[in-house]
């Protein structure tokens, strides 16, 4: 069986982008295969939250992974920080780690950019935590998005070096899961590209009613067709592609007809749209905010899925400190 691992790092709410694109996909995995998910807590460290922020956004996020299905006793469920081996492992990686390949890194560079005054350590090394974090189960698969790719790259770099040092074939080199025909990319409201974390384009599992009515009717249109069976403008289409994810074909079916024959009332699409996406989040709302309330549960789960992912995690830093020449006395 595969060994599967997904990390999340806690900023902000799951969106509507993330239930179609991840989520959904997690709980079907989570069937077939021997799945981690987790949340890098210590990655977010590398823009200083603050302690209020850095529990509260960890704490949503349990809740709203249980909160979409995902199952604790199915899968491992924890927090990063609850794992001494993955910054034990993060340790002993950057000892092979070299200066100039992190500081090529992509995404480092985006941060030198985006904080020029906390070009900290832990950003340049953010690479090796992430190798760690999926190292440290010796997973197989990583879902992740395009972004994170050259992370996953450099990923099977630290794994090859490490076994080709060590003359070993201990660690698998990881690959992105692509989940393929299923993975539908949904767009946001505001007209330009996919779904993201900023209010007026993402519509937040966590948001109520009013907000998603709200959210759906202020959704960039235009003035409408002018001539039948013309291609959708993208923020037109974005809308249509938002329906097709969440309402039957039949009603996906009536308003492109309407659209085609110029008759569209973009009033009643959003109308419909904003209930149907309604119908999809209303339960994972209640939820978590059910979940939210359950601090019993929530310790709980975290207890179990810290047990689990040490017990992997601990084998495999066994191993590792074998290997490396550690011994004792
Ligand atoms: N870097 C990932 C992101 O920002 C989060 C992450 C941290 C991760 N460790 C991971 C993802 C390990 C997959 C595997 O999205």
């Amino acid at each position: 069986m595969d060994i599967v691992l997904s990390g999340i790092r806690p900023t902000g709410k799951l969106h509507l982008g993330n239930y179609f694109g991840a989520m959904k996909n997690f709980i079907k995995m989570q069937e077939e295969n021997t799945c981690f998910f987790f949340i890098a807590d210590y990655h977010s460290l590398t823009t200083h939250p603050t302690p209020e922020d850095l529990h509260g956004s960890v704490k949503h996020v349990l809740a709203e992974y249980l909160a979409c299905g995902l199952d604790p006793e199915k899968s491992t469920i924890y927090i990063q920080s609850d794992v001494p081996e993955i910054p034990e492992l993060y340790l002993l990686l950057n000892m092979n780690a070299y200066m100039g390949e992190l500081e090529r890194c992509t995404s480092f560079k985006d941060m030198i950019r985006k904080q020029p005054d906390n070009v900290n350590a832990g950003l340049l090394t953010y690479p090796t935590l992430m190798a760690a974090d999926i190292l440290i189960h010796r997973s197989h698969k990583v879902p992740v998005g395009k972004d994170q790719e050259q992370h996953l790259e450099m990923t099977r770099t630290f794994a090859n070096r490490f076994n080709r040092i060590y003359n070993v074939n201990y660690f698998p080199e990881p690959v992105a899961y692509n989940f393929g025909e299923e993975l539908v990319k949904i767009p946001g409201l505001d007209g330009t590209g996919k779904m993201g974390k900023s209010e007026d384009n993402g519509v937040f599992l966590a948001d109520d009613v009013d907000t998603i009515r709200k959210k759906v009717m202020r959704a960039v249109t235009d003035s409408g067709p002018t001539e039948p069976n013309q291609p959708k403008p993208d923020a037109i289409q974005n809308l249509f592609t938002l329906m097709k994810a969440v309402s039957t074909p039949d009603t996906y079916s009536f308003f492109d007809e309407k659209y085609n024959t110029c008759q569209i009332r973009y009033g009643d699409l959003k109308k419909q749209l904003a209930e149907d996406i309604i119908k999809i989040t209303s339960p994972i709302r209640e939820n978590i905010e059910g979940i939210l309330e359950d601090n019993e549960y929530l310790r709980k789960v975290a207890k179990m899925g810290a047990e689990k992912a040490r017990e992997s995690a601990t084998m495999t830093i066994r191993d590792v400190r074998r290997i490396i020449g550690f011994r004792q006395f």
